[in-house]
């Protein structure tokens, strides 16, 4: 497990970006595992900057999202489909049927988390999967449990995350109280793990992944396992080190 620290949120976002970066340009054909929030918009400009002067090409990239509210119209502006045009999908030239964001309003949702992992597995796997963290350790939307969920799968969202998305809708009532996210088996099954933090908020949930029990209260501390992780943090998510 590497940790690497950095002064601000928009130096995480460019060190994101240029391990991207290299995984496109080494393996064209790369599947890319993406995150939605504010953590990784500073990544998603660097790749869009990148892209404008003409270094990367994301023609032949395939991605798989880590997760979508359940029940949301995916035009919503809330929706995670809609953050992912807005802030990468609709300025670089992946095609948008390369792209791939599990569907919250399928009428089987479970049937919706196995096609949605089959569907990995048959583009070859994830690559490089970026992650964010919840204030609560979430990584995807698992929450914390007494147990970590292998595949993609519909979860409950806790009050803290239900607070914490509140920002981005009219109203607290306004968020949905369910989400399907990719389980902590296919997060796991990615070759390589990027996770992003930025701002004191998540210096507890730093401090419990990387010195914490390994254990599903705090579901991103499983990440200490996983062969090739790399943590990139802003100082203030670092505080707690
Ligand atoms: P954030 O969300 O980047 O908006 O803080 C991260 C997460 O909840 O995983």
């Amino acid at each position: 497990m590497q940790i690497h620290l950095y002064d601000h949120a928009e130096q995480v976002g460019q060190a994101a970006a240029t391990l991207i970066a290299a995984q496109v340009i080494s393996k064209p054909d790369s599947v890319l595992g993406l995150a939605t929030g504010s953590t990784p918009i500073p990544t998603y400009q660097a790749l869009i900057k990148m892209y404008r002067d003409g270094v990367l090409d994301f023609s032949k990239v395939r991605t798989f999202n880590l997760d979508e509210y359940c029940k949301l119209p995916i035009d919503h502006e809330c929706s995670y489909h809609s953050f992912m045009r807005e802030q990468l999908f609709d300025h670089i030239n992946l095609p948008l049927d390369h792209t791939r964001v599990p569907n919250g309003n399928a009428e089987n949702l479970q049937e919706e988390g196995a096609n949605y992992d089959m569907a990995i597995s048959r583009a070859g796997g994830i690559d490089i999967q970026v992650l964010g963290i919840g204030r609560n350790g979430h990584i995807g939307f698992n929450e914390p449990a007494n147990a970590f969920v292998y595949g993609c799968h519909v979860v409950n969202l806790t009050q803290s995350t239900i607070e914490a998305n509140r920002r981005f809708f009219d109203s607290e009532d306004d968020v949905p109280r369910q989400a399907i996210s990719l389980g902590i088996g296919s997060i796991m099954n990615a070759r390589k793990v990027l996770l992003l933090a930025t701002g004191e908020d998540k210096a507890q949930a730093i401090r419990d992944a990387i010195y914490g029990d390994i254990n599903p209260k705090t579901q991103a501390s499983i990440l200490r396992t996983h062969p090739d992780v790399i943590f990139l943090l802003d100082k203030a998510a670092a505080g707690l080190l």
